[in-house]
């Protein structure tokens, strides 16, 4: 980005990114890997979310379960809980990812009534209550899920409080996203390399602190400085790259960061566990291997709702 160039909002500058990356956002292999180990994970965890969910074959199913995935994207979340939720509302600041996600739905032959997203942002502070989301429509869900979304949020414990106001009492909010000191670094072949356990996804000028008290980050840091890539074929890479990292606030979370923020968000019986195994990504051009995190906790059963 030249130094001319107007400064996005974080909100725009991930419009401006996944609007451009719709169509390839989970198109390849290792994308589709990724989203296999999360579903199983997530479909292994029902009972960890603490929620009653439908068509489990258990005695404590619900016969409605409302979803709101939020940053829905092309619906990777709304996919994994399908079968155990009723109703689905997904929120994406991206117009290109909702008609995704809505494509994807109306392929299922499911009706809107059913499964469908808009495009919107919960945690405009210019615009706290959008008209938009202030039918009964919008409100007391049994389940709010953001799947790699956290990490684009400005201030996330603002993003857990706007999640859980949109939860009834008792609803869960489900998180999930990567563990600080959790990448590998990939050699050429997609290999991990051994002993390079580290931050490797988003490259910084400035340290990030004890991950902490990222709420007021300066999104200027995580812009993307040329370190000595001169080759014209890195160009493209460079780019998207950079485009990546301007949508990018908090590349990593430690898992006590995740808890606090989840709690003092006023969310209870929090949980954070890691994924075992570390998965292949790719991200701008860069090969590595990354830690997810699951992320869990209740709206309290006694809080009225705000809204
Ligand atoms: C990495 S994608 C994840 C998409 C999907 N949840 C998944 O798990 O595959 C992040 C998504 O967050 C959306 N996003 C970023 N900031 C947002 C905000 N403030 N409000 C709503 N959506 C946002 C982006 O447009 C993008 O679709």
């Amino acid at each position: 980005m030249s130094s001319s160039a107007p400064k996005l909002s974080l909100a725009e500058a991930n419009r401006k990114y996944f609007d451009h990356i719709h169509d390839s956002y989970d198109e390849k292999p290792w994308f589709a890997k990724v989203n296999q180990l999360v579903t199983n994970d997530l479909r292994d965890r029902l009972d960890w979310v603490g929620i009653p969910f439908a068509n489990t074959g258990s005695s404590s199913d619900a016969k409605d379960v409302r979803l709101l995935d939020y940053a829905c994207g092309t619906g990777l979340l709304s996919r994994i809980y399908a079968p155990y939720v009723t109703v689905t509302r997904g929120i994406d600041v991206s117009p290109n990812m909702v008609a995704t996600f809505n494509d994807r739905a109306r392929a299922t032959e499911l009706p809107e009534s059913t499964i469908h997203a808009v495009v919107g942002d919960l945690f405009d502070k210019a615009n706290p209550s959008p008209a938009q989301f202030s039918g009964p429509e919008w409100k007391d869900f049994d389940l709010a899920a953001a799947g790699f979304a956290f990490h684009h949020f400005e201030d996330v414990v603002h993003a857990a409080k706007c999640l859980k106001e949109r939860l009834r009492p008792g609803g869960a909010l489900v998180i999930n996203d990567f563990l600080e000191g959790g990448d590998l670094k990939a050699d050429e072949n997609g290999e991990p390399i051994l002993g390079t356990e580290g931050n490797h996804a988003v490259h910084h000028h400035h340290k990030h602190g004890d991950g902490e008290d990222e709420k007021k980050h300066d999104n200027d840091q995580h812009h993307h400085h040329k370190h000595g890539h001169h080759d014209k074929n890195d160009h493209d890479n460079d780019t998207v790259r950079q485009n990546l990292n301007a949508s990018i606030v908090t590349p990593h979370f430690t898992i006590e960061h995740v808890r606090n923020f989840f709690t003092e968000a006023g969310l209870v019986d929090v949980d954070v566990v890691t994924m075992k195994e570390r998965v292949y990504m790719e991200f701008g051009g860069v090969k590595l291997w990354r830690t997810i995190l699951f992320a869990k906790g209740r709206r309290p059963m006694e809080e009225k709702s705000e809204l």
